[in-house]
């Protein structure tokens, strides 16, 4: 394995991609970037700012100032505004929905790419998203794309809602990761497709560890 690679993880949500980006990140003492984190952190400020996301000019001068602080340890990616670390704030499925929406904005993906190469420029980083073998780290020295069972991938997001007082029907849930699916494989820009040259690991029958272990083998067999 060369020195400082860049390692890319794209898939679907609910296909393992942030626990082992950042379970792997650790393991090999590399930075952990969580590109959906800065779609999040987009949508959280501009909503917070009662922006139009559909005036370009509003939103081209709202993201030249916007410049979140990013830590990466190995609890995970963290992004903070103005000194307040957001990271829980960008949990929400209200910024879940938004981030989605800005997502599918040219300018929006062009600054979240250039914060990422930014972050990535001396290399040792495990990029996590849905184009980041595709687009924005084409030249990767390792590619991963993760993906599992839809029925898998909702029960996996089903448990983000544990301890809460109602937590949606699993039906409900298995909706709307497949409505984010064909948003994200669908869209113009930087549709979610598996990178050339990308291991494809199916994670639905496999625990975290082996996932981590599967990769691990792979980037250390070259
Ligand atoms: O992985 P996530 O749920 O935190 O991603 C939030 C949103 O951002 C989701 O709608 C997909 C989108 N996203 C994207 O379009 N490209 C990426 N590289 C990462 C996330």
């Amino acid at each position: 394995m060369g020195a400082r690679a860049v390692i890319t993880i794209d898939g679907p949500a609910g296909a393992g991609k942030s626990t082992v980006a950042r379970l792997l990140a650790r393991s090999l003492g590399y930075l952990y970037l969580d590109s959906g984190a800065l779609y999040r952190a987009v949508a959280w400020q501009a909503s917070r700012l009662g922006l139009d996301l559909g005036d370009p000019r509003a939103l081209s001068s709202f993201l030249a100032e916007f410049k979140p602080e990013v830590t990466s340890d190995k609890e995970g990616f963290h992004l903070w505004v103005n000194g307040q670390e957001i990271s829980k704030e960008l949990r929400t499925p209200q910024v879940s929905r938004a981030a989605s929406r800005v997502a599918v904005l040219p300018r929006v993906r062009r600054w979240v790419k250039e914060r990422l190469r930014h972050l990535a420029r001396a290399g040792g980083v495990v990029a996590e998203g849905r184009d980041q073998g595709t687009v924005v780290f084409p030249e990767a020295e390792y590619k991963f794309f993760l993906d599992a069972a839809l029925p898998t991938r909702a029960a996996r997001r089903r448990q983000d809602w544990q301890g809460a007082d109602s937590p949606p029907l699993m039906e409900n849930i298995m909706a709307e990761v497949a409505a984010r699916d064909r948003q994200d494989e669908t869209r113009a820009e930087a549709p979610l497709a598996i990178p050339q040259g990308a291991i494809f690991i199916d994670t639905t029958d496999l625990s975290i560890e082996e996932v981590v272990g599967q990769c691990l083998a792979r980037i250390r067999a070259s």
